[in-house]
């Protein structure tokens, strides 16, 4: 790429700060970095997620692999080069997301550690929360949802995370979900749990046993 449309340019400081912005919604901004093989259950914890923040009164928004791969990341594929770029490409707009005092959940496979540890290092400490959505392979084979795992293994699909390409495990990611042992609403839980004692969210949003 160019480098030259980048050389007039200056970096406005904002009027409204990101601490304006979430004092005024109540709660802090974070991402949620989902990270896990296909199938997991990224997105569908997300979405969950996101509708519980969301009910509850609390500016929220999911950022999904697929979705954005119809549009901002049309062109990418899945050599690592580019999920290399998918990734920082989600990362910046992830980073505009929480300047502009939002909750944002991302649901990408993101199998290299290197570059989610890119996209924790473009934060503040504390910013970014690492959401290991840990599933066997073999359960995420036999869910194959979209049946990817199937043309993966036949060869239609080349360089399937899993399968033709590598997966790079969390070493110390700051929620832990198995979803082959814990229900939507179990793994949630977990995260808001997180949410709550990280001192991100209030205590009222959790739920009381009468709901
Ligand atoms: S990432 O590796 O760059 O983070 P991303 O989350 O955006 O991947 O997209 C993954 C989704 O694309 C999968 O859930 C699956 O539906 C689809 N997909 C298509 N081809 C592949 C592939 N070769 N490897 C993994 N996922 C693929």
């Amino acid at each position: 790429m160019s480098t030259q449309h980048s050389k007039n340019i200056v970096w406005h400081e904002s009027v409204v700060s990101k601490q304006d912005r979430q004092k005024q919604k109540g709660h802090k901004s974070v991402i949620l970095w989902f990270t896990g093989l296909s199938g997991a259950g990224k997105s569908t914890l997300a979405n969950a997620l996101d509708l519980y923040l969301h009910q509850k009164g609390l500016t929220s928004y999911v950022l999904d692999g697929d979705n954005v791969r119809h549009g901002l990341n049309k062109g990418l594929g899945f050599s690592e080069e580019d999920r290399k770029e998918n990734i920082r490409r989600i990362g910046e707009v992830s980073k505009l997301f929480l300047d502009a005092g939002t909750i944002v959940s991302t649901a990408f496979i993101s199998p290299f550690r290197q570059d989610r540890d890119q996209v924790r290092q473009l934060v503040e400490d504390g910013e970014f929360i690492e959401i290991y959505v840990k599933c066997s392979l073999e359960k995420c084979e036999l869910r194959d949802p979209k049946g990817l795992y199937k043309k993966a293994r036949s060869g239609e699909i080349p360089e399937f995370t899993g399968i033709s390409s590598p997966y790079e495990e969390p070493l110390n990611p700051e929620v832990l979900v198995e979803t082959d042992q814990l229900s939507i609403e179990g793994s949630i839980q977990k995260v808001i749990a997180y949410l709550v004692e990280a001192g991100i969210v209030g205590t009222e949003i959790i739920n009381s046993n009468n709901g």
